[in-house]
């Protein structure tokens, strides 16, 4: 075994399997190029013919998208984007980012840089037209004072935080920018149908930045969002994107929401199967699942729809197990081998990223009222004796460690909570 792992050069687990490399990536598809293609994409039927009738039905629209981290949002949008540059729109493979702190001059300049770029990536030849000429000058004074980099192919710019000192060059951008966009879907509808545009990372902001997205969006609504030509997608945590498309009358009335529910489980079979043939190694034989579809169906529900979730579960279940349980190198993971060493794998991961305080907080609503509970805040200030600002501090950290998270609020009730797979895989 030893002699073939190291055959083709550095060991590869994967090889065992009939596999080429990792089929759990947790990647968005249709991303970073050819590497995890759209042809990966299975199932949401609906939620895609839902969204691509809100754009052809229209001259100009605009929908958000909103789920829970892990569902599949970003890569629904990638997939209506494909399907609409199918049909005669144009749009980019990248995204246009929300930051915390943002302003509305930035988001003007990243949104112009978005139709920019769209145009660009489609019809190269239209760079010498003066209304690309003169949109070029824009997008190249904005990236210059350090807030473009919008259409990042990774979808999480790097530059999470740029200085707020850095607008004063571009602050023409507010009264200039309405008019360059106009002129640049007027190009636009000569040759193509209008340009869609994907929003996206409105998952990693706090309340306060939400609040500020909403003012933003407001402030755009008229002199960019409604203009004739465009399609938005905004997307986002359903908590994330109804705070800042709810929040004003104004763009309440002009946003329609698409809350994503988790993803059926044999759709997320289908999905793996479509990987496992993506990186077989040698196509006249099958791959073997590295692990069993029972082994699948029996966590996924510990992950409430969090596909990214699964997936990092099932890569490291693999990586800790491979060719140290009983069963025969290259046969398929059961659960019952996976279960105990995930349990130990997330324990010790947790002990190292959380505090004592948090530990015990976590350990505590585990306990006390199980990890299927899913509290308010109000019952965790009860359970931990805090006040209500340490709550929601505690929160925000078990939340950016990956440990708990909101679930979507329904009308007026206080927010509930929940853990995530990895809590649950511990406690339970
Ligand atoms: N419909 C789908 N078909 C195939 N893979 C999907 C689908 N939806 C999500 N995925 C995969 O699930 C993971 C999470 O998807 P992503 O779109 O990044 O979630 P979100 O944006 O909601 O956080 C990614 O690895 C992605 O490739
Ligand atoms: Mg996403």
């Amino acid at each position: 075994m030893a002699r073939n792992l190291v055959a083709d050069g550095l060991p590869n687990y994967w090889n065992l399997f009939n596999l080429q490399e990792n089929p759990y990536f947790q990647t968005t598809l249709g991303e970073s190029g050819r590497r995890y293609p759209m042809s990966l994409f299975v199932g949401r039927g609906a939620e895609l013919k839902r969204l691509l009738a809100g754009i052809g039905g229209a001259g100009s629209s605009r929908q958000a998208v909103g789920g829970a981290p892990g569902v599949g949002k970003t890569t629904l949008v990638q997939s209506v984007k494909a399907a609409a540059l199918a049909h005669g729109y144009w749009a980019t493979q990248g995204v246009i980012p929300f930051y915390p702190d943002d302003t509305a001059e930035r988001v003007m300049g990243r949104v112009l840089e978005g139709v920019y770029e769209a145009i660009l990536t489609t019809r190269p030849e239209t760079a010498d037209h003066p209304v690309m000429q003169r949109a070029q000058q824009y997008v190249r004074a904005f990236r210059l004072v350090g807030g473009g980099g919008g259409v990042s192919l990774a979808g999480f710019g790097a530059s999470a935080s740029q200085s707020s000192a850095a607008v004063t060059p571009t602050a023409g951008l507010l009264l200039d920018g309405p008019r360059v966009i106009r002129e640049l879907l007027a190009i636009t509808s000569e040759h193509a149908k209008g340009i869609v545009l994907h929003l996206n990372n409105l998952e990693n902001l706090s309340d306060r930045d939400v609040a500020n997205a909403a003012d933003i969006l407001r402030s755009l609504r008229d002199p960019v969002l409604l203009q004739d030509g465009l399609h938005v997608l905004l997307v986002g945590t359903t908590e994330a994107v109804t705070g800042a498309t709810a929040a004003h009358p104004q763009l309440r009335s002009v946003f329609s929401l698409l809350a994503l529910e988790a993803m059926p489980e044999p759709d997320v079979q289908t999905l793996l199967e479509a990987r496992y043939r993506h990186v077989v190694r040698d196509p006249r034989r099958p791959a073997t699942p590295p692990v069993a579809p029972e082994a699948v169906a029996a966590l996924y529900p510990l992950f409430r729809g969090d596909l990214r979730g699964l997936f990092k579960a099932l890569e490291e279940g693999v990586t800790l197990l491979v060719g140290l349980v009983g069963d025969a190198p290259g046969a398929s993971l059961s659960v019952d081998s996976l279960r105990p060493a995930l349990q130990r794998r997330y324990a010790e991961l947790l002990a190292q990223t959380l505090s004592p305080t948090r530990q015990r907080q976590l350990t505590a609503w585990a306990q006390e009222l199980g990890s299927e509970a899913t509290p308010t805040q109000e019952e965790l200030r009860r359970l931990w004796k805090l006040s209500q600002p340490s709550v929601s501090q505690a929160l925000q950290d078990l939340g950016g460690a990956g440990y708990a998270g909101p679930l979507p609020r329904c009308g007026a009730e206080a927010t509930t909570y929940a853990m995530t797979g990895a809590s649950r895989l511990i406690f339970r």
